[in-house]
Formats: structure tokens, C-alpha cells, sequence
């Protein structure tokens, strides 16, 4: 069971929410969905473009058990395949989906989706999880500079209905949170493996100002990206520690 609130406008959903979460004690799957947010938050400082009313912007209360600080990084496999499940059924069955480590969702090389997680502790441990995503559904011109954006209608040429597209992402998200519920760890970790994006691609990497050649083997369940090199070394790099070229 999923309880929702829906707003016109707020500053972000996140925001919006873990106020919310922090003065009341919202249930576990508490989803804010909002036409407009003003102040869109993407990785770090990064703005997060959104034109009023032509995408999903949302958050959602997630109260996992089970989960520590160690194996953390499942809940974002989780949230990353439950998006790209969703993109999955609006788009042609031989699209290229990728979830681009640790979790932005690509369609053929482009971003169509991001994810923002942040988690609350109480003395070390687990209170619960805000995880917001930006799915572009029916913008079709982006103005801020973040790199190659694209959305569904884009892709597929026809405007597609906002409603049946956020109830398919619930839908997408409680299946996969059940996964995890279940402790079906392996089926998550294969599941994101199998569409990671350039796993096994010779691919070129940068890394402390070094352009080196590589491939992707897979990520560790702590979430660090383990990158073979040419002289069939393991390098394992954590989030900001290693950008494609
Ligand atoms: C990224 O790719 O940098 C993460 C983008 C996350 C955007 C979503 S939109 C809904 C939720 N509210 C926010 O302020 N940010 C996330």
C-alpha cells in the first residue's frame, strides 16, 4: 500500500518530505508527487530541470529492514531498476536502457532519469530512506546545461499520459522494494549488472587527472565501481572518483 500526496508546487520533493518525515511519522511507502518544484535538486549542487507539468518529479519514504550501512548501496540497485522497469514499458521492446553507475538511467546514451537518495540515521542506525527521481516524460526542450538529457516523448514521439506513467513507476518500485523486503539480493545485483551501462565495454576512463583504458566488471555491494585495466588489474573507485571520457 502506497499513501500519496500530491502538490502543485514545492522548493524540492525531497526537501518537502524529509521535513515532513522529521515532524511526523509518516508510513513506509509515503510518495509526494508535485507539478512544479522550484528549487529541483540533482547530485551535489546541481539543479535538477524540470518544466511544470510535463514530468515526474517525486520522493519517496522508504523504511527498509535489514539494511545496514554495509549493504546499503542494494536499496539504490533497487530504486535504479524500479525506473528503468518503468521506462521499460513506455518505450520499444529493443531500446537501449542503461542505468549509468551509481544510478542515472540512460536511453541510448542519453539521461532520462536521475535518482537522489539520502538516508537518516538514529544512533548508527537506519530510520529510514527520501529517494526523489526526475523522470523526463514529456519535455521535449531542456535549457540548463546538464549533459544530453531526453525524455520518453522524445524518444517515442507520442505524448504520454503523466497519471498512468507515475502509477506505473509505483507499481515498478513496490515490485522491486518487495525483492528487497525478501532479501533477494543476487536477483538485485544480477538484475542491475545485466543492464549496467559499458559493463564489459572497452571503455576510456578518467581518474586523478589520468585518462586510462578499462572495463567495467561490476559494482560491490558497498557500491564502489570495480574497473579492470589493461594490465588486467582490479581498480575499485568510489562515486566522484572516476568519469568517463
Ligand atoms: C541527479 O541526477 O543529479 C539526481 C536528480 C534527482 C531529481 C529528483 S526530482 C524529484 C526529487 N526532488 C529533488 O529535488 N530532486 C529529486
Amino acid at each position: 500500500m502506497t499513501n500519496i500526496i500530491r502538490l502543485k508546487s514545492v522548493t524540492s520533493t525531497n526537501d518537502f518530505l524529509i521535513n515532513q518525515a522529521s515532524s511526523e511519522n509518516l508510513p513506509d511507502l509515503t510518495f509526494l508527487i508535485a507539478e512544479n518544484q522550484t528549487n529541483g535538486r540533482g547530485f551535489a549542487t546541481n539543479y535538477w530541470e524540470s518544466t511544470p507539468g510535463l514530468n515526474i518529479t517525486t520522493s519517496g519514504l522508504f523504511k527498509p529492514s535489514g539494511l545496514n550501512t554495509a549493504n546499503l548501496y542494494i536499496f539504490n540497485m533497487c530504486i535504479s531498476l524500479a525506473v528503468s522497469d518503468t521506462i521499460k514499458r513506455f518505450l520499444p521492446e529493443n531500446s537501449n536502457i542503461a542505468i549509468k553507475w551509481p544510478n542515472d538511467i540512460y536511453v541510448n546514451d542519453k539521461k532520462i532519469a536521475g535518482i537522489l537518495i539520502e538516508c537518516f540515521f538514529t544512533d548508527n542506525k537506519l530510520d529510514y530512506i527520501i529517494a526523489g527521481i526526475g523522470l523526463n516524460v514529456n519535455q521535449i526542450s531542456f535549457d540548463s546545461d546538464a549533459p544530453n538529457p531526453i525524455s520518453l516523448q522524445q524518444i517515442n514521439g507520442q505524448q504520454i499520459n503523466l497519471e498512468v506513467c507515475f502509477s506505473t513507476l509505483l507499481e515498478c518500485l513496490q515490485e522491486r522494494y518487495a525483492q528487497l523486503k525478501q532479501q533477494a539480493f543476487d536477483s538485485i545485483i544480477s538484475s542491475y549488472h545485466t543492464i549496467l551501462y559499458k559493463r564489459n565495454e572497452i571503455a576510456q576512463f578518467k581518474a586523478n587527472d589520468i585518462v586510462f583504458t578499462g572495463i567495467i566488471k561490476r559494482v560491490e555491494i558497498d557500491g564502489k565501481l570495480v574497473i579492470e585495466d589493461e594490465q588486467k588489474n582490479e581498480l575499485f573507485f568510489n562515486f566522484k572518483e572516476i568519469e568517463f571520457c
